[in-house]
């Protein structure tokens, strides 16, 4: 059994089923990121991990123990919650100290842990500030300093920047990032910013409707997501339609002829199919392994470092994204190219959004 373990966890509010069917399973030292949009459920299986609010069905395991009926004290978590939710009269110091006097611990005790968690998360010199003397950001370093000072076994945090700024998020991440490695701390990180999950998970949940739609490693859930959703969801994707041409993997597309290693299993000649593909996975030079395709540029974009083309293949729109090499030659609006998909990033299903089979899988 994984270190945190959730199993089958359902949990409906009247008639909506904010969590359907929750399956996760957590080892220990894991940074997750639970990425999805909003109302998806992420925050509710939070709670629900957190021991705030009481699944349905399914059940919580921590270290081979079943916390699913114990109250949030009894589970050894600590969390952060999207509003700094800060006691306002009390200094950043004192807020850290709060949950270490609920249990009971010595004085001088109390102030070690205390100092030593202030200094890790860079205020060791705003330990008497009240919250409203301190910036968005301290605010939430004091909290990430509360809910670690207990010691707990697992941290969650949920949406814990997205108050802050730009610039002070993505140093804030990787001050999170840091401090999460150094304790080894397992955690579950609410997000619906894909860049941050991808950017600083081990691995990541992509949630949707309540349901866990991939768990994967960044690469795997951006070079393979399992279905139209988790493509569309994180990063950007060309869809194209297609008709099969013969079983053994020519698609026609637009009129033109274009070869996959193979057709998905149970599409017959003559049946519509969807090709999914990266903008920056397509190539404007041949390459082996791949299906060619005829283009006419439509539009170049400049994006400082890398090109941005907007390319027709008849009546379907294909965007390329490339790096743009010093003294490199982009071609020009009008243009006529030749397009490189590379079967093992080429994605092939049904025009049914049920089956998906990567078009380079065996
Ligand atoms: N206490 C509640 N009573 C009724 N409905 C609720 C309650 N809590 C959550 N919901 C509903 O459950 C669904 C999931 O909510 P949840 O807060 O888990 O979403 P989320 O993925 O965290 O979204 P966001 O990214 O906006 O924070 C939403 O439709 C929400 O309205
Ligand atoms: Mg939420």
């Amino acid at each position: 059994m994984a270190y945190l373990e959730c199993s089958g966890i359902c949990k409906s509010f009247g008639h909506l089923r904010a969590v359907d069917g929750a399956d996760l399973a957590v080892e220990r030292g894991e940074f997750i990121g639970l990425l999805g949009p909003s109302g998806s459920g992420k925050t509710t299986l939070l709670r629900i991990v957190a021991g705030f609010e009481q699944p349905d069905s399914g059940t919580i395991h921590l270290d081979g123990r079943n916390v699913t009926g114990l109250s949030p004290q009894k589970r050894d978590m600590g969390m952060v919650f999207q509003s700094y939710a800060l006691f306002p009269n009390m200094t950043a110091y004192q807020n850290v100290a709060f949950g270490l006097q609920v249990r009971r611990q010595g004085r001088s005790q109390i102030k070690g842990r205390v100092d030593e968690l202030l200094e890790l998360v860079g205020l060791a010199d705003k330990t008497s500030h009240l919250p409203h003397q301190l910036s968005g950001g301290e605010q939430q370093r004091v909290a990430l300093a509360r809910a670690l000072a207990p010691q707990p076994r697992v941290l969650l945090l949920d949406e814990p920047l997205s108050a802050l700024d730009a610039r002070i998020r993505l140093s804030l991440r990787q001050e999170i990032r840091r401090i999460q490695r150094a304790l080894q701390i397992t955690t579950l990180y609410v997000t619906h910013d894909q860049e941050e999950a991808l950017a600083m998970s081990d691995r990541v949940v992509v949630f949707h409707a309540g349901r866990i739609e991939q768990f994967g490693r960044p690469e795997e859930i951006y070079d393979r997501p399992v279905n139209a959703f988790v493509a569309g969801f994180v990063g950007t994707t060309n869809l194209l339609q297609a008709e099969v041409l013969s079983s053994s993997g020519a698609c026609r597309l637009d009129g033109q002829i274009l070869d996959l290693p193979k057709v998905p299993s149970g599409l017959r000649d003559g049946d519509q199919l969807e090709l999914r593909v990266r903008p920056e996975h397509i190539r404007l030079s041949p390459q082996p392994g791949s299906g060619r395709l005829q283009a006419v540029v439509e539009d170049i974009m400049f994006l400082g470092g890398r090109l941005s083309l907007r390319a027709s293949i008849g009546r379907q729109v294909l965007w390329v994204e490339m790096p743009r090499g010093p003294g490199e030659v982009a071609p020009s609006p009008g243009d006529a190219v030749d397009l490189y998909l590379p079967h093992e990033v080429l994605v092939a299903h049904a025009a049914h959004p049920d089956s998906t089979v990567p078009a380079g899988s065996a």
